[in-house]
């Protein structure tokens, strides 16, 4: 990261100033949510209405543009992506964008007894599931309304539409599901799971809760290691997956920690994130973020989206500054979808 990188007009593949190159795009669908986890969201939340979201031909042609940069790889967050209304046919629709070669979506599984077969015909890769806890009280304590039940008809849904493996993400927050994490990597030893465990980043309005209950990962390695005795290091590493992947001994899934807030994985970082209401947010943990969607609706033509958003890929931070007490307020964590 020492020497700069300049920038080149007109943008062919987007890099920022630092050299690191942006090829992984997170589409947040919606801000809405049919669970409201504590770590997320406050109970007391009024979602946008749709017309402040970006419409289904604004999100393509955003795609559009950014793929025409060299974004090849999409995943739908939220919220929950799949309470927007025809995410099927948007899955399709990017999908068919030429340069997307993988799209993802991290979602809580609700909804996917009913759409994981339509999605995956509309062109889904991956999905990954929301799973906190495997106790159904603690499940609707975090999710302060949720039926564990329905998470575990999704995954199975998922499964059995081709989805695998599938990947379990695990927020881990002292005091309601700091212990559950070894009852969880115990599900690797005999299912295909990938099970990630993510440490509680602090954004929003409910940034003191998320700071005063961080578990840190090598704590919650420790407690699995204690429990179920030691994790190696599984080879074949992508460097640009935060999680590095382990296995317990004999072990069919594996499992990842995601430690953005002890352990920040700036370096091989190569997201943008676009929120419902269409800014592109280039780095999670920061309030940076450039406004697409009013030049989209005052009728920009794509090479200047196409410039607006490059130059603004360009100007992505380097790490978060949780360090020095500064937490990014502008959003929730449902706004952005991680
Ligand atoms: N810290 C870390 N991960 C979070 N998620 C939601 N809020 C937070 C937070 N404060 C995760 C969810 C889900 C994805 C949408 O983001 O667990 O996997
Ligand atoms: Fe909904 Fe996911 Fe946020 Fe939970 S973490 S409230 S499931 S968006």
């Amino acid at each position: 990261m020492s020497i700069p990188v300049p920038f080149v007009d007109p943008p062919v593949a987007m890099h920022d100033s630092y050299g690191r190159r942006l090829h992984y795009l997170r589409v947040s669908l919606t801000d809405a949510c049919n669970l409201r986890c504590v770590y997320c969201m406050p109970d007391n939340i009024v979602f946008r209405p749709p017309a402040a979201l970006l419409q289904d031909d604004e999100i393509v042609t955003l795609v559009q543009a950014a793929a025409s940069l060299g974004v090849d790889k999409v995943r739908f967050t939220g919220g929950e992506p799949t309470v927007r209304r025809g995410v099927v046919e948007l899955v399709r629709r990017v999908r068919d964008i030429p340069g997307i070669r993988r799209l993802a979506m991290t979602t809580n599984g609700i909804m996917l007894p009913r759409l994981a077969q339509p999605l995956v015909e509309a062109g889904l890769n991956q999905v990954n599931i929301s799973l906190d806890t495997l106790d159904p009280a603690k499940f609707r304590q975090i999710t302060r309304r949720g039926d564990l039940n329905e998470v575990w008809r999704g995954i199975e849904a998922a499964r059995a539409a081709g989805l695998t493996p599938v990947k379990l993400n695990c927020v881990v927050t002292r005091g309601f599901n700091d212990e559950d994490v070894v009852d969880l990597t115990r599900l690797t030893l005999t299912q295909a799971l990938d099970i990630r465990f993510i440490e509680l980043m602090p954004l929003g309005r409910v940034a003191d809760f998320q700071q005063s209950q961080v578990v840190a990962s090598a704590e919650t390695r420790g407690r699995i290691e204690a429990a179920l005795g030691p994790l190696t290091p599984v080879a074949g590493h992508n460097g640009h997956d935060p999680a590095r992947p382990y296995r317990l001994a004999g072990a069919v899934g594996q499992l990842g920690f995601i430690s953005s807030v002890t352990e920040p994985f700036c370096e091989g970082c190569t997201r943008l994130r676009l929120t419902a209401d269409g800014r592109l947010r280039l780095c999670l943990l920061r309030d940076d973020e450039v406004d697409l969607m009013a030049p989209l609706r005052s009728g920009a033509d794509f090479a200047t989206l196409r410039r607006i958003m490059a130059e603004a890929a360009y100007r992505k931070p380097w790490g978060h500054r949780l360090e020095e007490n500064d937490i990014a307020h502008s959003r929730e964590m449902s706004q952005i979808g991680g």
